[in-house]
């Protein structure tokens, strides 16, 4: 096993952290790894917003769905998929004038160009993951930044091309978290196919979820679910969190669409 794989077969989410600053030059190079991830065209549709003002940590650990160890995180980049920057671009670069003179109809930033850009900003986040991790420095993302867009939209003063794809809490794990057990995946046949798509069936859900029907008998009995996949749609699918993050998502969609 070469370094890169033991890095990427040992990470696991940290969510509480030792009260220490990351070095400013750990800092620089995390960074630098970040934004020589991939990115479509070659044009970083992405933008990374450090949060380092306290008010705005603790909001953020309640906008995005209660959250306290956000507040704790000692470094907090908020990834942004970002049209914006090109559009002003083409604006800047007076493609209004091209597009009239050829007659054709200037496009502004669509769905398509949405998704290009949120690509870009989880492939960079994902860099940043694993940089912070070859220096012992342990993340965790944050996907309900997806939510309460209008609040998130006033805070960060985000305009209509962008959107925030996710927030990555960085820090020195603590003792207790070092030490906390592996999350376990999925055996890689239900996940990995030859040329076509498979469906699954009842007899590979069964095998499937095995361990995991045993993980949840304890609080089957109190909710009255019978199986893990009630208790995922429950706790997980259609919890208060998921809609909320589809009505925000909505939202940020029509924006675009303005
Ligand atoms: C897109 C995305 C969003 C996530 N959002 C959260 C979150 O809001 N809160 C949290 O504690 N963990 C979050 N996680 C971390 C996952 O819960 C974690 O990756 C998963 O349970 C597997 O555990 P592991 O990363 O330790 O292997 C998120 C992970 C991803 C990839």
């Amino acid at each position: 096993m070469n370094s890169v794989i033991d890095i990427l077969m040992k990470r696991k989410s940290i969510r509480a952290y030792e009260q220490k600053e990351i070095e400013a030059e750990i800092k620089a190079e995390i960074l630098q790894a970040t934004l020589r991830a991939p990115t479509a065209g070659n044009m970083m549709l992405y933008s990374i917003i450090e949060v380092t003002d306290q008010k705005i940590k603790d909001k953020l650990a309640i906008t995005c769905d209660h959250q306290p160890f956000i507040a704790k995180a000692p470094l907090l980049w908020l990834f942004v998929a970002d049209y914006q920057r090109w559009s002003d671009y083409f604006i800047a670069s007076d493609v209004e004038t091209l597009c009239r003179d050829k007659k054709i109809e200037m496009r502004k930033p669509e769905e398509g160009d949405l998704f290009l850009a949120c690509c870009d900003a989880l492939i960079a986040a994902q860099n940043a993951v694993i940089a912070a991790e070859s220096f012992g420095i342990g993340s965790c993302y944050i996907g309900d930044i997806m939510e309460q867009y209008e609040t998130h939209k006033e805070l960060f003063n985000l305009p209509q091309y962008t959107f925030p794809i996710c927030l990555l809490c960085f820090g020195y794990p603590t003792q207790q978290q070092k030490g906390r057990s592996y999350t376990t995946r999925f055996n890689q046949k239900f996940i990995v196919f030859e040329n076509q798509y498979r469906r699954l069936g009842r007899e590979d859900f069964d095998e499937m979820f095995r361990g995991s029907e045993y993980r949840m008998s304890k609080e089957r009995s109190k909710e009255g679910i019978t199986n893990y996949g009630q208790a995922m749609y429950l706790r997980k699918f259609s919890a208060d969190f998921s809609v909320e993050m589809s009505r925000s998502v909505r939202a940020i969609l029509k924006e675009w669409e303005k």
